[in-house]
This record gives structure tokens, sequence and C-alpha cells, in this order.
């Protein structure tokens, strides 16, 4: 029987047919047409002013730590619950992380203890809408308002998710997005900075540019382009873009596959998660998500390791996420401790992400959700 993995890359078919235009094209390096035609469809798209890739979130999470003059002693408030680079960006500016528990629900930035954590070095509120699923934006926008610091959505996850109506990555300073092979869309390793602050858009070239004026040298305003800030090369070859915009253009086909792939594990798991104490994903109404991935949290952790075994020994492969960033090496190199975040030390025992791709077939998928309603009786 066929081993079902836990992600698989997609190939919509146009991707060739485009790189080999970009070659065509005789212009490889970054910022040729191709990465002009994603950054169109990604500001029209969205509504967002400007759109730069790079080549990947973690770079436009560093991006955004530059953008935003981070120095050493500044405060950043983050999830524990996320991905290493939602942080790192901001430590390697000097940053100190203070760590923010996730809500039990969404498993998003809880925003009932966000004013708490808030002091005179807070620099940056950094949030990540897990799963795609928006975070609770007219609350976290109204404490960042009123205490005058800048909200920045790591939104890896939630391309052309929703919250009350308006796309994430729309709402903080900036945004990031990722197109790492995981992701619903992709080119391998890649990402994108969201740009809604208008002030930060000309910074944001050159920072990406190495420091220099290039940008408006090759849109023809200057007559020579120079050093005039600090910066690193972050914008990938015209080759990635031409495979993401094969991606992009075909957008609806790929989040079509991806809510069947979510419909049918939560139609056919709904029972038994209820009969079991296993709890689903859970979408707030007035969030409209874009089907990323599918977990369940289990009761117990040993639960929660049986299972991925008893998966593993049918030939699937399901996977755990994020283990809590303030318990790691790092984390507690910054003071962090058993007991600050309850709900995230918690769920990241018990959470599950099962096989997610958008050409998991519904035989494989039906394999996988039998073996898991046969998981009862081991
Ligand atoms: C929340 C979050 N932020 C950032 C990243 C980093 O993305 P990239 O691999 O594009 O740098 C990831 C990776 O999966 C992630 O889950």
């Amino acid at each position: 029987m066929q081993f079902i993995p836990f992600n698989r890359p997609f190939f919509g078919g146009k991707e060739l047919d485009y790189i080999k235009r970009a070659i065509d094209n005789m212009h490889i390096s970054g910022d040729g047409s191709f990465t002009k035609k994603c950054h169109a469809l990604l500001e029209q798209s969205l509504g967002v002013p400007r759109v730069l890739l790079t080549t990947s979130c973690t770079h436009a999470l560093e991006m955004a730590a530059l953008l935003l003059d981070v120095q050493p002693g500044d405060e950043v408030i983050v999830p524990a619950f996320t991905f290493v680079s939602t942080v790192n960006a901001f430590i390697l500016r000097g940053a100190r992380p203070v760590f923010i528990d996730v809500r039990p629900d969404t498993l998003n930035m809880d925003e009932s203890v966000l004013e708490r954590l808030i002091t005179p070095r807070t620099k940056a509120i950094v949030l990540v809408h897990y799963a795609g699923v928006g975070c609770e934006m007219d609350a976290i926008t109204d404490i960042a308002e009123r205490h005058r610091i800048s909200v920045i959505e790591d939104n890896a996850h939630g391309l052309f998710g929703k919250y009350k109506g308006k796309y994430l990555g729309t709402f903080g300073r900036l945004a990031t997005l990722s197109f790492h092979e995981t992701k619903n869309f992709t080119c391998g390793e890649g990402g994108a900075l969201l740009i809604n602050d208008a002030d930060c858009i000309e910074r944001a070239e050159i920072i990406r540019e190495k420091g220099t004026n290039r940008s408006r040298f090759f849109r023809g305003e200057i007559d020579k382009y120079t050093w005039v800030d600090i910066g690193s090369s972050y914008l990938p070859t015209d080759i990635l873009a031409a495979f993401l915009y094969a991606q992009l253009e075909d957008r609806e086909r790929i989040q079509s596959m991806r809510r069947r792939v979510y419909e049918y594990y939560e139609e056919h798991l709904r029972n038994w998660g209820k009969n079991h104490n296993v709890r689903l994903p859970f979408v707030p109404p007035h969030c409209e998500q874009p089907y990323h991935m599918f977990y369940i949290i289990l009761p117990t952790p040993q639960r929660r390791q049986a299972l991925i075994a008893h998966l593993k020994g049918r030939g699937m492969l399901s996977v755990f996420h994020y283990l809590p960033l303030h318990l790691s090496e790092m984390g507690r190199r910054f003071g962090g401790r058993e007991g600050d975040c309850p709900v995230t030390e918690d769920v990241s025992d018990r959470l599950l992400r099962l096989p997610f791709y958008n050409e998991l077939s519904e035989p494989d998928q039906g394999r996988i959700v039998d073996a898991i309603l046969q998981f009862d009786d081991v």
C-alpha cells in the first residue's frame, strides 16, 4: 500500500512554461517581469499598496524588523506558539522577546492578556494567524493604536484568509507571507512583504536591494544608484517568481482543492472527535479560512504519540507542530519558564496535523480517516 506523506508539492501545469519564458526574457535575476506580475496580482487581489517578493517569510520578517528600526533593548510581543522566524527576525536586531500565550480555541495570540505585557519599551506586536484563521484584529488594533505600537502580521499560513470580510495581511503596518513548499502557494522557498504603511515603501525597496536605491534607478527616477541605507539581498530570482505566478494565477482551483480536503476531514471526523474528546479546528463565524491545514487536539500527549505511531504503522505521516518557544533552549535564555504560557504548553503536547495537500485523493483520505476511526481499538 502506498505511503501517504504529510505534504506533497503541487504543480498546476504552467510552472515550467513560465520558467522557460523567464529564461527567454534573458532576465533571471530579481525584479524581472514575473516578479512584477506577482506584485501586481497580490496588490490588486488583496488591496495592499505595495507588495515585495522576498526569498522567504523569514526574510520578510527580517525586513520588517529593519523597517521598524528595532534596537537592542526594545521589546517585541510574540506568541509562544509559533515558528522560530516570527521571533528570530527581531532578536537579530537585539530585541527581547515577550512571549504571549494563545487562546485555547483558535490558538492565536490571546488578546485579553496583551495590554498587560506592554511596557514603555514595547516596539511591536507580532502576531500569527494560526492555520490562516484570523486573530482578534479589532481588539488588537485598538490596543496597538492606543499605545502607538506597530502591529506586524506574520501571515505565513493565511494568504486569502479574511477577518470580518477584510483580507489577513491588510491590518498591520507590515505583514509577511510564505511560499515555502508546505504552503498553499509555493515556489519551493519564497515569501513576500506586504506594506500597508505607504511611508515604509521607499525604505523597504532600499533594504531589499542591499541598502541601495537601485529600484528607483530601474524605474528611471534617478540617473545612477548608490548606497543610501543598511540592507541586504532579499529579492528572489525571476525564475522562482515565474513558478509562483503560475500558482497564484491558479488560486481559485488550488483553494477549492484544499477546501475539499478540509471539509472531508471535518465531515468524517466530527462525530468521532465528539465521542473521543478530540477537538477539531475552530473557525469563528467572522473569519474565512484559506484551508491551510487540518489539525486535531487529542485528550492527552500519550494519545497523540500513540496516534502518530498508529498512523505511521499504516503508512501515513502525521506531524506535531510548534514546540513552545519560551521553553526552547533559546527561549529559556530570555527567561522563559514552565507555566508562563499554559495554553501553549498544553496544546503543543496534544496537537497533531494530518496529511494535507492539494492532490490528496479521496481514497487516500478515506484510508487516513478509517485508520483514525480504528484508533479506538488499539
Ligand atoms: C508562522 C510562520 N512564520 C514564518 C515561517 C517561516 O517561513 P519561511 O520558511 O518562508 O521562511 C513559518 C514556516 O512555516 C511559519 O509557520
